[in-house]
């Protein structure tokens, strides 16, 4: 990415901060665009209890900032849950997954009262799916869902080499229509053998938070 994509990425992140209140235990999410949102928590790390991560990179980043992470399991309410997309429309919809945490972060945003997410401008779009659509697959299934999913329209690619924090295989499904975000996230999820689509439409983004040249937008 560029220094100037950077720079939306890091507006966008700051923007963030505002939505984290004083002694509350944020959610947290992954990539480049979290990693900023990370670096300017680290900055203002007395004003949270603590955070819960949704990769192991991310978790080892929080600690070396000196912000404490808790298991989810140890708290019972999460207000705000911060993580980035690798598409977004305007009704806030997303595609998750580019950095294989989709199922951990789809279990944050779950949990999250308000779900805030930040990007660079490049990421929004008027339809999903020009960006391959990330599917967490068990293992074994992987080849039956590929199948399944070429029923679809879809070409599903293997991403050889990365296994996630849970274990699992990711499918990258290219060339999707997708018109009707929530339908085909409900229909994917009942394949056999998915853990995760990579679509974020039945929990949508509450706050989107957008830096662009001329500043950020936010939509809600
Ligand atoms: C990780 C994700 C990320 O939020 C998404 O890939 C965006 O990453 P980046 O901020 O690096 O563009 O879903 O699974």
């Amino acid at each position: 990415m560029s220094a100037e994509g950077d720079a939306k990425k890091r507006l966008a992140a700051q923007a963030a901060l505002d939505y984290v209140e004083d002694g509350a235990v944020i959610g947290v999410g992954t990539g480049s665009t979290v990693n900023l949102f990370i670096e300017a928590l680290i900055q203002c790390r007395q004003r949270v209890r603590a955070a819960i991560s949704s990769s192991n990179a991310s978790t080892q980043r929080l600690i070396a900032g000196g912000i404490t992470v808790l298991d989810l399991n140890d708290v019972d309410e999460l207000g705000v849950y911060v993580d980035g997309a690798d598409e977004a429309t305007r009704a806030r919809h997303l595609i998750k997954g580019g950095g294989a945490a989709l199922t951990r972060e789809k279990i944050i945003a779950a949990a999250a009262a308000c779900f805030v997410c930040i990007a660079d401008e490049t990421k929004v779009v008027e339809r999903l799916g020009t960006f391959p659509l990330p599917i967490e697959v068990i293992p074994m299934a992987r080849s039956l869902v590929a199948r399944r999913l070429s029923a679809y329209g879809g070409r599903p690619v293997w991403r050889q080499g990365i296994v996630t924090d849970n274990g699992n295989h990711i499918l990258d499904v290219h060339g999707l229509t997708i018109d009707d975000p929530p339908a085909m996230e409900r229909e994917l999820n009942q394949l056999a053998g998915v853990v995760t689509v990579g679509l974020f439409a039945l929990r949508p983004a509450d706050v989107l938070i957008v830096g662009t040249g001329q500043g950020i937008q936010v939509l809600q």
